[in-house]
C-alpha cells in the first residue's frame, strides 16, 4: 500500500514528524518533487539530524528514494549521506535516473534573478538552492539528468550545450562578470565535467541509481509499504499555489504519481494525508490574508503595518513554535489558520485523513481565531481565488474559538485523543468538518512521541 503525505498550506506544517511517525511501518520512503530546499529535522536515539534532500526515513533504516520529479544537488546528497555515516548510520538512498541535476550555475542564477527582481520588489524569497533554474532547464529540455552523469560522453555533450548559454545569460543579460563570482568554475565546462563525472562514478559504484517507476512497482509487488514524502506545501505548488510566490514543482498529491512513475490509481488506492499546522506561517513574499505579524522584507507593505497587539501575538507564536526556517534560519511570517486556503487544498489533494500539528503552541491564549471565509468585492468566498492579485485583496472573516489551557502534552500523547483539552478538540473537529476528512493525528509537541495517533494508516 501507499501513504502520501502532503503539506496543506505553505510548507513547514511539520510533515517530517508525521513521515517519521507513520514511516515506521513503511519499507520505502520516496520523495517526488523538490530538492534541497526542504528542511526537516529528525530526532533518532537522542541525536538530531537536519536533512534537506535525503528522505527522512533513511535515518531509520528505510530505503530512501528520490523520484524522477526531484531535482538533485549531488554535493548536498553526498554531504548529507556522509554526515549520517559519520554518526554510524548506513543510509540506503536511491536516486531516479530521470531526476534532474542541480548544477552550481543554477544556484548562482537563483541568486542573481532574485537580486534583479528585488529591485522592483518582485523577489519570491527563494531558498537560493537553484531549484527554479533547474526546473526551468528541465522544461526547456536542456537539463542534465542523473542518468547523464553515468555516461561521460552524454554528460560532456549536455554541458557543452548548456553552459555557454548560461554564461551568456549572466554576462550579457545580467551584466555580471563570471570571473568576479565566488565560484567562477560554475560556468566552466571542464571543471563541471570533472566534478559531476566523479559524482556519476560514485553513484554507479554504490549502485544508487534506479528507474524509480520500476523500483517502486517491484517494491509494492513484494508487499512493501511505500510512503511518499511531499516537501513544501499545496499553496506553494507551481500549478495550484500562489503564483509567482511558489516553488517550481508539484507538492500536491498528483505530483506523487508524476514524480515517481506510479499510476494515479496506485496513489488513490492508498491514503493521502494532509498535514495542517494549527496556525499559519509563510517564508518569503506574497499575500497572507490572516497574517498577524510580518517580517520586514517579506510581508508586503510591512512598513505601513504597526498593529502592536497582533505583532506581539505573532512574535509570541513565532517563538513558541520555533518558527524559523530549517534551511535558511529566516523568521517566518505568522497568521491565523486560513480555511479558504485549506478548502482549496483539500479539493486539490483529496485528503483521506488529516494530521493537525502544533496545537500545543496555541495553548494558553484566551482565544484562537480562524479565517473562516473571505470577502472579496462584496462577495463571500469559501475557497481562495486563483489569482494572487485577487487573493491579496481578500479580507478574512474571522471566527473565534475559546482558547485551551497549557497541559502536560506528553501525558496527553500517551492517553490519547480524549485527553486533549475540550476547546482544542472543538477546534480540531471544526477543521475536520470543514475539510470533510477525519483527524488521524494531532501533534502536541516537537518530539515524535508527542503525537496523539488516532489512526495509523499503515496498520
Ligand atoms: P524555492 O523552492 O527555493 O525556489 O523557493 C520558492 C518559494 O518556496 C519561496 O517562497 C520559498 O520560501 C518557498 N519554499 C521552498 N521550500 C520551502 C519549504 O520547505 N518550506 C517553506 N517554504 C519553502
Amino acid at each position: 500500500m501507499t501513504v502520501t503525505i502532503v503539506g496543506s498550506q505553505l510548507g513547514d506544517e511539520g510533515k517530517g514528524g508525521v513521515v517519521d511517525l507513520y514511516g515506521d511501518a513503511a519499507d520505502v520512503v520516496a520523495r517526488y518533487q523538490g530538492g534541497d530546499n526542504a528542511g526537516h529535522t529528525v530526532v533518532h536515539d537522542g541525536e538530531k539530524y537536519k536533512l534537506s534532500l535525503v528522505p527522512s526515513g533513511a535515518v531509520r533504516g528505510k530505503v530512501g528514494v528520490l523520484g524522477n520529479g526531484c531535482v538533485v544537488n549531488p554535493r548536498t546528497l553526498f554531504d548529507e549521506i556522509s554526515t549520517l555515516e559519520e554518526k554510524g548510520l548506513s543510509p540506503d538512498v536511491r536516486v531516479a535516473e530521470r531526476a534532474h541535476v542541480i548544477l552550481p550555475f543554477h544556484r548562482v542564477l537563483d541568486g542573481i534573478e532574485e537580486d534583479v527582481k528585488s529591485e522592483d520588489d518582485q523577489e519570491v524569497g527563494t531558498t537560493g538552492r537553484g531549484i527554479g533554474p533547474t526546473y526551468e532547464d528541465k522544461a526547456g529540455r536542456r537539463g542534465v539528468r542523473v542518468g547523464d552523469l553515468l555516461d561521460p560522453d552524454v554528460l560532456r555533450e549536455r554541458l557543452e550545450y548548456v553552459v555557454p548559454q548560461k554564461r551568456a545569460l549572466v554576462e550579457d543579460v545580467y551584466g555580471v562578470d563570471v570571473e568576479d563570482l565566488e565560484d567562477p568554475d560554475a560556468f566552466d565546462v571542464d571543471a563541471l565535467f570533472e566534478e559531476f563525472h566523479d559524482f556519476g562514478e560514485r553513484l554507479a559504484a554504490e549502485d544508487m541509481t534506479v528507474n524509480a517507476s520500476a523500483f517502486l512497482t517491484d517494491a509494492m509487488a513484494d508487499g512493501q509499504t511505500v510512503m511518499f514524502e511531499g516537501a513544501q506545501g499545496t499553496i506553494i505548488d507551481i500549478d495550484h499555489g500562489n503564483y509567482p510566490y511558489v516553488t517550481s514543482s508539484n507538492p500536491t498529491a498528483g505530483g506523487a504519481a508524476v514524480g515517481t512513475g506510479l499510476s494515479p490509481n496506485v496513489i488513490a488506492e492508498g491514503e493521502i494525508i494532509g498535514i495542517v499546522k494549527a496556525y499559519l506561517t509563510r517564508v518569503g513574499s506574497g499575500p497572507l490574508p490572516t497574517e498577524l505579524g510580518g517580517v520586514e522584507g517579506d510581508t508586503p507593505g510591512y512598513d505601513e503595518q504597526g498593529d502592536g497587539e497582533n505583532e506581539e501575538l505573532a512574535t509570541y507564536i513565532r517563538e513558541e513554535g520555533g518558527e524559523y526556517g530549517t534551511v535558511t534560519g529566516r523568521p517566518r511570517r505568522v497568521g491565523w489558520l486560513d480555511m479558504p486556503m485549506l478548502r482549496h487544498s483539500a479539493r486539490v489533494n483529496g485528503f483521506t485523513g488529516l494530521a493537525v500539528n502544533h496545537i500545543d503552541v496555541l495553548a494558553g491564549l484566551d482565544e484562537v481565531k480562524v479565517g473562516h471565509s473571505y470577502e472579496l468585492d462584496g462577495e463571500e468566498l469559501e475557497a481562495m481565488p486563483p489569482t494572487t492579485e485577487e487573493w491579496g485583496r481578500c479580507e478574512a472573516t474571522f471566527r473565534t474559538f475559546d482558547g485551551w489551557e497549557e497541559v502536560d502534552w506528553s501525558a496527553v500523547a500517551a492517553e490519547g485523543y480524549d485527553a486533549i483539552p475540550e476547546n482544542a478538540r472543538t477546534y480540531l473537529e471544526y477543521i475536520s468538518d470543514e475539510l470533510e476528512a477525519p483527524i488521524y493525528a494531532v501533534g502536541v509537541g516537537p518530539g515524535r512521541e508527542e503525537t496523539v495517533v488516532v489512526e495509523n494508516p499503515t496498520e
